[in-house]
């Protein structure tokens, strides 16, 4: 049975959000699990056919230590672990081969110009594809309306609806088919 698999990284519960309601989506034509990257496994299971990932947007990029730790310092964020998140999952974890991909981020909703950019999603496809997977369709940019939310309405409506497609689109190939 084809699976898909959601892992976020989320400081303040924002992309956690946009990762269930992603899950939503799939689940119409696929079993989901949904983990943060601390939980997530560190080789994905071959039945795994969708691997989702996401997460906030940090200083025009993906997590790291240095802006996790300046969440908790500016922002009063609790983070058990700033050493690990979505990006150092994607460096070591293991995936099966033929797998499709999407990447996801949440952003400010504003500077109209900065909120163009393509930012952490870039970095994550970026990853994705160095692990060897797919990418299934565009990354999907989901907006906060400000550092700590909430997320701007009918955004989590997007996101379901976002996952559904990419369920869609995997639920229409062969098992064997790549990409
Ligand atoms: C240290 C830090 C840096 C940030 N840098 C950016 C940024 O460069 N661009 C942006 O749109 N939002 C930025 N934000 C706001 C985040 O996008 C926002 O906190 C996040 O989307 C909320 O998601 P979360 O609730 O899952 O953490 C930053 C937030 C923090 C804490």
């Amino acid at each position: 049975m084809n699976r898909a698999l959601v892992v976020y990284e989320s400081v303040f519960g924002d992309a956690k959000q946009i990762a269930l309601a992603v899950a939503e989506g799939l689940a119409t034509r696929l079993p989901v699990d949904v983990a943060s990257a601390r939980e997530a496994p560190t080789q994905v299971p071959a039945d795994v056919r969708m691997l989702v990932v996401g997460g906030p947007n940090h200083a025009f990029s993906m997590p790291r230590r240095s802006t996790r730790e300046g969440a908790v310092r500016d922002h009063g964020a609790q983070i058990p672990d700033t050493g690990f998140g979505l990006h150092e999952w994607l460096d070591m974890v293991q995936l099966p081969r033929a797998i499709s991909a999407a990447a996801f981020d949440t952003r400010m909703d504003r500077p109209t110009l900065i909120t163009k950019l393509d930012h952490a999603a870039r970095t994550e496809e970026k990853l994705l594809r160095r692990l060897g997977a797919t990418l299934a369709a565009p990354a999907e940019h989901f907006f906060v309306t400000d550092t700590k939310g909430p997320l701007v309405d009918g955004e989590a409506d997007r996101a379901r609806r976002w996952g559904q497609a990419l369920a869609e689109l995997v639920a229409a190939r062969p098992a064997n088919a790549g990409g």
